[in-house]
């Protein structure tokens, strides 16, 4: 049955407005926040928020998977081995993390030095301290992936916390952007010397690389959580 002229001119003009009010509902969702009132939030403490999130959550999962390296029956005793000549032979550079790869990158965290530093530059250390994590942590998936005893609670906390890593040092290339939209990023990730022992067939080794990278990474995640707490104040003037 055909509608006569003026009625399909109506549906027209009414499918016209329809979908002209959805397109300018969809605008104002879009539109930039001009005031913080009314649950507008500042795109920027939400980003430094989202950040602070997942370093919690890599604290807590890369703490979990320590103590799961330590009670698994494949990596146990590798493991309290390796603790226990740490602590009787290198108890200094293990307290001072020297051994870690990512210690030279870590930011000042106290004193003048982490007073004076540029914030500019404090952004930069920090952007180049997370991804010093990016190919080992990558590494560790594959290598973990790849043996066969390694239990999938294990497998999981280290995908995850990968996945995780990866996010944050996005979130803060983004946030290098917006608040220095000018400035050319020069990333300079320190390389990780142990590649070669994660990557042995000989389990000795390969489980010296792991546990040194465990120890290292719930170390340096307490850094990194003080770090982004600086810089949400530095940059937001939020939450100081
Ligand atoms: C950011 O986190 C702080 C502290 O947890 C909170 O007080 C604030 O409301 C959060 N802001 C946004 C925009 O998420
Ligand atoms: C593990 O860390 C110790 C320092 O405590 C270092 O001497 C050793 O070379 C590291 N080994 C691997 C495989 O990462």
């Amino acid at each position: 049955m055909e509608l006569p002229l003026s009625q399909r001119h109506f549906w027209t003009l009414l499918l016209l407005v329809v979908s002209n009010l959805l397109l300018w509902e969809k605008a104002a969702a879009i539109l930039p926040c001009l005031t913080k009132e009314g649950g507008c939030m500042d795109p920027l403490v939400e980003t430094f928020n989202n950040t602070i999130n997942r370093a919690v959550t890599i604290r807590s999962l890369a703490e979990q998977m320590d103590e799961e390296f330590f009670r698994n029956d494949g990596s146990s005793i590798y493991f309290r081995n390796f603790l226990s000549k740490m602590i009787r032979e290198d108890y200094r550079s293990f307290r001072a993390r020297t051994h870690c790869h990512s210690s030279i990158t870590n930011p000042p965290d106290w004193g003048t030095e982490h007073t004076n530093i540029a914030t500019e530059k404090y952004l930069k250390m920090l952007i180049n301290f997370v991804g010093a994590w990016d190919a080992p942590l990558y590494n560790l998936v594959v290598e973990l992936s790849a043996m066969d005893d390694v239990p999938e609670t294990i497998l999981s906390k280290a995908k995850e916390i990968e996945e995780n890593n990866r996010e944050l040092l996005d979130d803060l290339r983004w946030i290098l952007t917006k608040a220095y939209p000018t400035e050319k990023t020069q990333e300079n990730f320190p390389s990780w010397q142990h590649l070669p022992y994660i990557k042995s067939s000989l389990r000795n080794y390969k489980f010296w690389a792991i546990f040194n990278l465990s120890s290292c990474l719930c170390e340096d995640i307490y850094f990194t959580i003080f770090h982004l707490k600086a810089l949400r104040c530095r940059i937001t003037r939020e939450n100081c």
